[in-house]
């Protein structure tokens, strides 16, 4: 069976390690014809906007969508892309694996945690105001339906995933209404799910326990800046952010990327890391059921990483994105 499939290349390393992407599921075997569109910077030069309904429509039509990184600018210009499209299809669930690979020296031994973030509101919501010269004020928007959804969706997570606990993070000491809102709700929805363990941890001792022993963590559930900042230092303990892979969840249609941004400082230099690109395809496919080839690319890189002779630069070695593909693609090919 084949399947379409929208790809968004994105831009900086994006249409680098989507390439390499595209190339390393054809070596899997599975049949994916590719709708193709870009946004972002370039396109809004061309189009005078970031986001063309064009792309939208594709994934609404095709449901599942491929995505490499786009550049947001920094304290001006444009609102984010990735935003847009997370607030526009609804794409409430954003889940972050985050998994030690072998060979890849991570803090601690058989990492593997989960972060299942918000991602449609929180000070994401974009509700930001001068309220006059000099004082600035953004809205954290936090509604009972999303905490509800969010929460049913860690739950779920854990059930599906054979999972122990799932931990809720929030900063409910100081903001008592909206990260109050969440904490009540999660309680209610954990009772709903007694065979997980709950667990309840502020924000900032969440990043001390991480770096202090990642291992006692498993599921994490909590909002989307937190779960934004957790999913980075999360990279940081396992290798970084050229390994860790993500899928924007719906109810309608889900986007897979990676947890890193374009990387401007290396783009265009053919040296980026397309694992974390390949693990958010591999998350794809047992979101579309094609289990078999997943597995093949995910015991393929586990072997690669394993063998450790084929590395990119951010993990030590000299391998150029292409030369880790081909080592990859022949690896999965090999089955
Ligand atoms: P970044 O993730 O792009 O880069 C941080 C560091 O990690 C850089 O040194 C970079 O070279 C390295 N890195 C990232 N991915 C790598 C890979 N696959 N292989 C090897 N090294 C890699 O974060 P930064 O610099 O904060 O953001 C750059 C741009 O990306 C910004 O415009 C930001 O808005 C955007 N961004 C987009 C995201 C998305 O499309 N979902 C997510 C995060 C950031």
């Amino acid at each position: 069976m084949s399947h379409t499939i929208t790809l968004i290349p994105g831009d900086g390393i994006g249409p680098e390690v989507s390439e390499a992407t595209q190339r390393v599921l054809e070596a899997s075997g599975v049949k994916i014809e590719w709708e193709v569109h870009n946004a972002g910077a370039a396109v809004a030069e061309k189009r005078g906007t970031t986001l063309p309904a064009e792309v939208l429509e594709s994934i609404r039509r095709n449901k599942v969508a491929l995505k490499g990184p786009i550049g947001t600018p920094i304290g001006k210009g444009f609102k984010s892309v990735n935003v847009t499209l997370r607030q526009e299809l609804d794409l409430y669930a954003n889940v972050r694996p985050v998994r030690s690979l072998p060979g890849v020296e991570p803090r601690f031994e058989g990492t593997d945690i989960c972060i299942v973030r918000e991602n449609t509101e929180d000070l994401y919501a974009g509700l930001e105001l001068m309220i006059m010269p000099g004082i600035a004020q953004s809205i954290k928007l936090i509604t009972e339906r999303s905490c509800k959804r969010i929460c049913e969706y860690a739950f779920d997570y854990a059930k599906r995933m054979n999972r122990r606990r799932v931990t809720v993070v929030h900063k409910a000491n100081i903001m008592k209404l909206s990260d109050g809102l969440l904490l009540e709700v999660f309680r209610k929805v954990a009772m709903l799910y007694p065979a997980i363990e709950p667990a309840e941890v502020i924000v900032d001792a969440c990043a001390m326990n991480m770096v202090r022993n990642a291992n006692k963590l498993d599921v994490i559930v909590t909002e989307n800046l937190y779960g934004d900042i957790l999913s980075d230092l999360g990279a940081g303990l396992v290798g970084g952010l050229g390994i860790v892979p993500g899928a924007n969840i719906g109810t309608s249609s889900a986007v897979f990327e990676a947890v890193h941004g374009s990387a401007p400082d290396i783009a265009g230099k053919g040296i980026a890391n397309p694992t974390a690109l390949i693990q958010s395809a591999v998350m794809m496919l047992h979101h579309i059921g094609e289990t078999s080839p997943a597995e093949r690319i995910e015991r393929a890189v586990t072997e690669l990483y394993k063998r450790g002779e084929v590395r990119t630069g951010d993990l030590g070695g000299a391998a150029t994105t292409a030369e880790f593909t081909d080592a990859l693609c022949r690896m999965v090919a090999a089955g």
